[in-house]
């Protein structure tokens, strides 16, 4: 009997090849509102998208920041649809259950609508994602009314937006209470199944997650979001710095230099292969 949680229709069989049985969707993860809390990671290619899997996370978001943590960007801005298609698909290749959302990257959905519908199809058809998010409070509401109404599921997204946070205050922490209540009402008006709140204020950020009946999934936002998620790259510890608010849980980046060292050596200095 599936939970709550689970997907309301099940294959009645799982195909001989492997391939997934129905994948976690949009409206199982609105109904996790007000429960136990549940944990969002990005991730960008099919090896780690698996292990996030394995690890029991089943929503995974190919979040823009592949800029930043694996493409060498400063920013977020110069993402592209056909990079953001690229990994998205790799990540959909390595999970079987997962819900994946893609993130618009900065000049997807800005223009128009239509041309905003047309990218979310493309990450849906093809890179096969099960959702789209995109940046943008007030402003965007008519760009998630549109997508939503072809019914393509969006995430939106608030408080600090890396996408346009070089007009702005930059990534300080956002607390002008007005201004975000405004744009959580519009995001969750527009039709949004759940809204990221990053680096918001965690007063209001339990405030709005009081007020609104759609997921909010807070990445240094406090503990009082129905959702957590931080970025791979961070948790894993595969760069020297973190964001305040992320916890390193592991510290890859140091033990693949280690492991780099150890290989060098081995082969300078014969130890690397065996002459067996
Ligand atoms: O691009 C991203 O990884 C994101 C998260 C930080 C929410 O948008």
């Amino acid at each position: 009997m599936p939970s709550a949680d689970q997907p309301t229709q099940m294959r009645p069989y799982e195909p001989a090849h492997g391939i997934a049985v129905r994948r976690v969707t949009a409206g199982a993860i609105k109904r996790r509102k007000g429960k136990t809390p549940f944990p969002l990671i990005t991730a960008y290619d099919a090896p780690f998208a698996a292990y996030a899997e394995e690890a029991g996370i089943d929503v995974i978001l190919v979040g823009d920041s592949l800029g930043n943590v694996v493409l060498g960007y400063d920013e977020t801005t110069p993402v592209t649809m056909e990079q953001m298609l690229h990994h998205s698909r790799a990540v959909v290749r390595g999970t079987t259950r997962a819900h994946v959302i893609a993130d618009m990257p900065f000049g997807s959905y800005q223009v128009s609508d239509e041309e905003a519908l047309r990218n979310a199809i493309r990450f849906i058809k093809e890179a096969g994602a099960t959702s789209v998010k995109l940046e943008g409070g007030v402003h965007e509401a008519a760009r998630i009314a549109a997508i939503t109404a072809a019914g393509i599921p969006v995430v939106g997204h608030i408080g600090v937006m890396p996408q346009t946070a070089g007009l702005g205050p930059g990534y300080k922490l956002r607390s002008n209470r007005a201004h975000l209540f405004t744009d959580a009402r519009a995001v969750a008006e527009a039709g949004a199944y759940a809204i990221v709140l990053e680096v918001v204020d965690a007063t209001i950020a339990a405030e709005i997650t009081q007020e609104l009946t759609i997921p909010t999934i807070g990445i240094g936002a406090g503990a009082a979001c129905d959702a957590q998620v931080l970025v791979l790259h961070d948790l894993l510890g595969l760069y020297p710095h973190s964001p305040p608010f992320a916890r390193r849980y592991a510290e890859l980046g140091r033990a693949a230099t280690d492991a780099l060292r150890t290989y060098a050596d081995d082969v300078r200095s014969g130890r690397f292969p065996q002459p067996s």
